[in-house]
């Protein structure tokens, strides 16, 4: 039996986090850093050795093989100065996929990764938005400072202007490049010396205290040096944005690092400091507007993310469940909320990339892999007691669309079904044009690797050889319009009026002209771009805040 004591200790000692940026920027090396500093890896080159990407994290599907792209996520365990964490891995591949969404919605906070060379890039706004929308804290490290960076006053400006978010730098960069010295430390009153670039074993930081040590200071940094990067510091820590707290919770600030994640400068530093500031796990809304404690008795926790055929040896289907509260024990009756019964929660696997290993209990913060009959969609909830489900895990507004065609019409059945399940694993969402009956589906897709995905795993899976055929829209909209109003839009604008799984409405449109000229036409017709948006309208409450068109 665990005692309440010992489910707080390890409840406030867990950190449950992403990593958010533009491929290239560095994460692969910056969570390789993190898993040494915290004993996970010993060597350094684990992860994956890059260029010739021979060791992914996950080579279990064929698919990442061939195009030598890790397509799922996985979760990366390691311990660090007290605390248990848990790294969930987003895909870093030039595709964008929802499987980064979905992992989103089961992180606590958030590490936005930027080049200092090249600032917010594309994928960089899109995750971040995401970040947003669910209001958590983000913080940021600005990578490669060994390397040629932007003007730092400009990096923040930048942040600040195009993601619409406050900056609070705790360290401030002396140099950059080939003059990188190392960072002053605000709270601290230190400089990090950076002596080397040892890039196996850790860049060990010589510590200066700006007040008490200003000579040896200036005989290692250099005068000028530091007095440039001070006078900086001071203009931002004077007339640059105080801390708040709220505004920190809330993601609306952020707080900003220097370093280099290859030579290992900074990260310790870092990720201490990331570890203090970062939220323990917190309460979680019900669909009903309630909400349940991390140390509540009650177990209750979420789908996130369902993989199939990890090991391609046993066909296999695994759930990825974040805990939200209570304890994960096997053996424990809990409700299935969408199917409405009773099932006995499973010996749990934990994941550190492929190797698994039995555990027993999970604690709120946690993420369990738990083998999947066939029982699991994503969104899911498993409540102990009567409570309402949680909010779904939010679908976004896919870019790509197509139908699929097969030659072989004896294989429709067996298509159909595919395509219900790989939708119910999240891999595509399915629309229904409801003006021709008995229509194929619409595939929409944020990013066009899961066209890919769908297509192998439709062959491999379910033996349907079937063709893509591209169609032309570029934009999805969810609606609440009434009937008449979708009349109105269906009479008055070329927009497709389709349904989801779900059976909400939502308007394609083939490019932002057409998206525009229906917004001057139908100004009254509300527009969200995710069905969390969408169900946050429809109960006016919810975790996301709105943001209609
Ligand atoms: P990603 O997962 O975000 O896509 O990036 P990854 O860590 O794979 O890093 C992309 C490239 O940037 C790698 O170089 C990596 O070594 C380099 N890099 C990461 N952090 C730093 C840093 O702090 N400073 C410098 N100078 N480079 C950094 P590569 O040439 O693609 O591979 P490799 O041959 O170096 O392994």
């Amino acid at each position: 039996m665990i005692s309440i004591e010992q489910r707080k200790r390890e409840v406030t000692r867990r950190r449950t986090f992403a990593i958010i940026s533009h491929p290239d920027a560095g994460k692969t090396t910056l969570t390789e850093k993190f898993l040494l500093i915290g004993g996970a890896i010993r060597l350094a080159g684990s992860v994956k050795s890059r260029k010739s990407k021979k060791f992914a994290t996950s080579d279990w599907m064929e698919l990442e093989k061939q195009r030598g792209i890790s397509v799922s996520t996985s979760v990366m365990n390691f311990e660090h100065a007290g605390y248990a964490c848990n790294l969930l891995d987003t895909p870093g591949h030039q595709d964008f996929s929802e499987d980064t969404y979905r992992t989103l919605s089961a992180a606590d906070c958030a590490i936005m990764l930027l080049d200092g060379a090249k600032g917010v890039e594309p994928q960089t706004i899109k995750l971040f938005e995401v970040c947003k929308l669910r209001r958590i804290p983000i913080f940021t490290f600005i990578n490669k400072m060994d390397r040629f960076a932007r003007d730092t006053f400009e990096l923040l400006d930048e942040i600040e202007k195009v993601l619409g978010i406050n900056t609070f730098p705790v360290t401030w960069p002396i140099g950059s490049g080939e003059d990188f010295r190392g960072v002053i430390h605000r709270h601290k009153r230190e400089v990090h010396f950076f002596e080397g670039r040892n890039i196996s074993t850790e860049t060990h930081a010589r510590i200066f205290n700006i007040d008490n040590a200003k000579e040896e200071l200036f005989k290692a940094v250099g005068q000028d040096a530091f007095e440039n990067a001070l006078e900086g510091f001071d203009m931002v820590t004077t007339a640059g944005h105080t801390f708040d707290p709220d505004a920190f919770a809330t993601g609306s600030l952020t707080p900003v690092f220097f370093g280099s994640a290859m030579t290992n400068f900074g990260v310790r530093a870092f990720l201490e400091e990331f570890l203090d500031m970062a939220p323990a796990p917190g309460p979680k809304m019900f669909a009903d507007g309630s909400s349940i404690e991390p140390l509540a008795d009650e177990f209750s926790g979420f789908v996130f993310k369902i993989q199939a055929n990890m090991d391609p040896k046993h066909r296999d289907r695994i759930a990825f469940l974040r805990v939200v509260s209570g304890v994960y024990e096997p053996g424990k009756l809990v409700n299935h909320a969408r199917l409405t019964r009773e099932i006995k929660l499973t010996q749990p696997l934990q994941f550190f990339a492929r190797e698994r290993t039995g555990t027993d209990v999970a604690f709120a913060g946690d993420i369990v892999g738990i083998y999947d009959s066939g029982i699991f969609a994503i969104g899911d909830s498993l409540v102990e007691r009567g409570q309402a489900p949680f909010d779904g895990i939010p679908s976004f507004a896919p870019e790509n669309f197509a139908s699929l065609t097969t030659n072989n019409s004896l294989k429709r059945k067996q298509l159909l079904k595919g395509l219900e399940q790989l939708c119910q694993e999240g891999t595509v969402q399915l629309f229904f044009d409801e003006s021709r009956a008995a229509s194929d589906p619409i595939l929409g897709a944020v990013g066009e690797l899961q066209f890919d995905v769908l297509l192998f795993r439709l062959q491999n899976e379910y033996n349907v050889d079937c063709q893509l055929v591209r169609l032309s829209y570029q934009i999805a909209r969810w609606t609440n319009a009434s009937d008449e109003d979708i009349e109105q839009a269906r009479s008055r604008t070329d927009a497709t009026i389709v349904k989801d799984a779900d059976g909400h409405r939502l308007f394609l449109f083939k490019n932002d002209f057409h998206l525009n000229y229906f917004k001057g036409e139908l100004p009254g017709i509300r527009l969200f771009s995710s069905n969390a948006q969408l169900l946050r309208a429809i109960r006016g409450f919810g975790e996301a805040p709105t943001e209609a068109n």
